[in-house]
This record gives structure tokens, C-alpha cells and sequence, in this order.
């Protein structure tokens, strides 16, 4: 399995704090059947400020620490790149790191609301040739109160992914229904972890494919694996047309 969204690297974010608790984690994550993950740090969400250079130094000791400790596991690197108004110049200084080098980058909006100029933003990031893939629509409270929101932007040519905790209910009943929906509308594409520490936050992603199996069927789960392969080798995801996304049924839910 591949986990395209973690907190894994040391001492960079409010992910593993130390060495030792990355190493932790990296088993965990053998146990569970993942083979690789890709380091998102947080950058710019008001915390933390994680550029390309030193997440790419980061990603290459931990690569090494888990060689010597035998642990087969590889970490590719990314960032969860909070939308902020100087994106696009850090895009073009080299400060933003898309997942593995590859078209996709990740966007986080605010958990509060959706900001108005999101929709010109990840255009203007698609005119630059990336895909971006809004991370946890499910527990951002502006798609929540008014899902039209998102469809508008997936439609526009947005991806997501949605979080493995939210669709085991470990989130909440409310987050959980929610998230159900949103692959229930085909509004969502990926599953990942994002994963922060093995007590509060860890991985479940096993778990949460077995949701997405016994609500939705084999092809559910085998669609989002794909789309993970998929994103690794900068290859297209699979999406729905946006013309045959189900509107109509998606907002009579709310
Ligand atoms: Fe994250």
C-alpha cells in the first residue's frame, strides 16, 4: 500500500517529534502493509513553514536511518502546502515542493471556511500545469455547511483526498456520513492517512479500505489504491467526467 499524505519526518511539524518516533512509526507502517509513504510536512499553515530544500534533505536521512534499521519502507517526499497568497512567487522560488516531483501538489484550505479566492488560486495552478488535490474536504466546515462548494471546485478540476480516520468514524459520526458522501458523489479521490503520531493520529489506512470496500465494493478500493499508484508515477488519476458527477443527488443529501 502506498500512503500519500503523513507526518512521519522528525522534528519538522506537529507530526513525530523525534528519531526514535519516526522509526515507530515506519514500523507500523510495515505492519500495516504500506510499502511507502510520502513525507507531507505542513507549510505555511501559520505553525510551520517546511520548504522543498530541507524537506528533500529531511526525506533522504530518514531514508537512510530506516536502511540501517532494516526497516523496508521507502519515504518519498511532498508538503501540505497551506493556501497563502504568496503561493504562486513560491512556486516560482522553489519553496513548494509537489508530491514526489510530480504534477500533483497538495492544497489545504483554512478548517474554518473556504477561502474566496481558492477557485482562482488552484486555477491559476492548473494553467501552471499541476494538479492540485484539496486535502480533507470532509472536515473543513465550509464544504460541510455548503457542499456546493466543493463540487464546484472538483468540477473545475480539483482533486481530494479524504483522510482514513474520517471515514472510520474516528472523527465523529457527522465527519464520518460526510466523507461517505463525498465518495458516494464521486467528489473525492484519494484515501490517505495522515498519519501524525501512533497514539492520537495514526495510520488506519487498512482499515479505512475496508470501508470504502464494504460500503462501495472491491472496485471502491481498488479504484483509490490505483489513484495512489497512479499519483507516485505522475500518472493520470482516475476521475469522473465532471459533466456526470451527480449533482442533483449529491445536494439533496444536505
Ligand atoms: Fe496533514
Amino acid at each position: 500500500m502506498i500512503d500519500i499524505h503523513s507526518h512521519i519526518l522528525p522534528g519538522v511539524d506537529d507530526g513525530a517529534s523525534t528519531s526514535e518516533e519516526a522509526i515507530l512509526i515506519a514500523q507500523a507502517a510495515v505492519e500495516e502493509g504500506i510499502n511507502t509513504i510520502i513525507a507531507t510536512p505542513h507549510h505555511q499553515n501559520g505553525k510551520y513553514i517546511n520548504c522543498k530544500q530541507s524537506i528533500l534533505e529531511n526525506v533522504e536521512a530518514l531514508n537512510k536511518l530506516l536502511r540501517n534499521e532494516n526497516i523496508p519502507l521507502t519515504i518519498l517526499p511532498g508538503q501540505e502546502t497551506r493556501i497563502h497568497g504568496d503561493l504562486m512567487n513560491e512556486l516560482e522560488t522553489d519553496v513548494i515542493l509537489p508530491l514526489n516531483h510530480t504534477n500533483y501538489i497538495f492544497i489545504e484550505l483554512p478548517s474554518g471556511h473556504v477561502p474566496r479566492y481558492t477557485e482562482q488560486m488552484l486555477f491559476d495552478l492548473q494553467l501552471k500545469g499541476l494538479s492540485p488535490i484539496i486535502v480533507h474536504p470532509e472536515r473543513n466546515a465550509g464544504f460541510i455547511e455548503n457542499p456546493e462548494l466543493l463540487y464546484k471546485l472538483v468540477s473545475k478540476g480539483a482533486l481530494t483526498q479524504i483522510t482514513s480516520s474520517s471515514i472510520t468514524g474516528h472523527f465523529g459520526k457527522n465527519i464520518k456520513k460526510f466523507t461517505l458522501q463525498l465518495v458516494e458523489a464521486q467528489l473525492t479521490h484519494f484515501l490517505a492517512s495522515d498519519v501524525h503520531s501512533l497514539k492520537n493520529r495514526p495510520f488506519r489506512l487498512a482499515d479505512g479500505y475496508n470501508v470504502l470496500n464494504k460500503e462501495f465494493g472491491a472496485q471502491a478500493e481498488y479504484l483509490f489504491k490505483e489513484n495512489a499508484e497512479l499519483l507516485v508515477q505522475n500518472l493520470t488519476a482516475y476521475r469522473m467526467d465532471p459533466m456526470k458527477i451527480k449533482k442533483k443527488k449529491f445536494l439533496g443529501i444536505f
